[in-house]
């Protein structure tokens, strides 16, 4: 009950600075204008490919860069009651994992626009790390494969189902007709970027920050 209505006095608050510029403390215009708070899009983020839970944010940031979601974070734990903030990739996900009830979805497919050329780099294998491929967490696996099959290479795990985002199935673990022998996806990743919960852009592997590496790979927490 009492978490209840802190957040929705949070809503009340948000929605009055988003339209009026009134709260305790304003967001930052830049992030206001990524700020989207049209009614068909709030309820596309408020449902999943499974239609079982159904949540409603705030709003949906639209990020172009990775600060844009660093800023989100910052500004949210700079409240006195910070709110709920969420990524979505394709949101097939089946029990409101990528939802934000009156909290802020953040929509990663909108970083491919900005990215463009450099969301997906096939390395020319002369690194002593081999072969591996460069991704933005927002990209299909279709679009993975299309890019390193042009050199005639595939990563050596996938999914079977290939429309899923590669940041949405690293939550998870991933698995494919390939897991029985290279493992699932979260067992082929050599390294991460990842925005933590403070908003601090942390390069992580299995032997620098390897305790971020580690809980972001297969982190999902299944929302009760
Ligand atoms: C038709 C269908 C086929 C499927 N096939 C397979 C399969 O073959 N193999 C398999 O392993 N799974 C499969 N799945 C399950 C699928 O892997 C998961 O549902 C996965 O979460 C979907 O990815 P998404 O991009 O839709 O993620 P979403 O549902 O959007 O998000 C899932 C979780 O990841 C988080 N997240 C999303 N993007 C990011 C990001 N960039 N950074 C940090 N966190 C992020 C979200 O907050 C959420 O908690 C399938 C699901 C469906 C519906
Ligand atoms: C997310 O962005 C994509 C374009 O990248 C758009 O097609 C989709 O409707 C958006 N969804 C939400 C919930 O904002
Ligand atoms: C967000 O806060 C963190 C931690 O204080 C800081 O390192 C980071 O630069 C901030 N990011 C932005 C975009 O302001």
């Amino acid at each position: 009950m009492a978490t209840s209505a802190m957040i929705s006095t949070l809503m009340a608050m948000l929605c009055l600075s988003i339209t009026h510029g009134l709260n305790e403390i304003p967001i930052p215009n830049d992030l206001a204008l990524k700020l989207n708070q049209n009614q068909e899009i709030i309820s596309q983020a408020s449902t999943d490919y499974g239609h079982i839970i159904q949540e409603s944010p705030i709003a949906v940031l639209q990020p172009s860069s990775i600060s844009d979601i660093a800023n989100l974070i910052n500004y949210s734990n700079s409240l006195t009651n910070p709110f709920t903030i969420s990524a979505r990739g394709k949101a097939h996900s089946v029990l409101g994992q990528a939802m934000a009830r009156n909290g802020i979805v953040v929509n990663m497919t909108n970083l491919n626009g900005f990215r463009k050329r450099s969301g997906i780099v096939v390395s020319d294998g002369k690194s002593p790390l081999g072969c591996y491929v460069d991704v933005g967490g927002e990209q299909l696996w279709i679009d993975v494969v299309h890019a390193t099959l042009k050199r005639g290479l595939t990563p050596l795990s996938l999914t079977d189902y290939l429309y899923l985002t590669v940041g949405g199935t690293l939550s998870n673990a991933g698995i494919g007709g390939q897991s029985f022998r290279f493992g699932p996806l979260v067992s082929n990743v050599l390294e991460l970027d990842v925005v933590t919960g403070v908003g601090e852009l942390v390069t992580c592997s299995s032997s620098i920050n390897s305790d971020i590496f580690y809980a972001v790979l297969g982190g999902l927490v299944k929302k009760l």
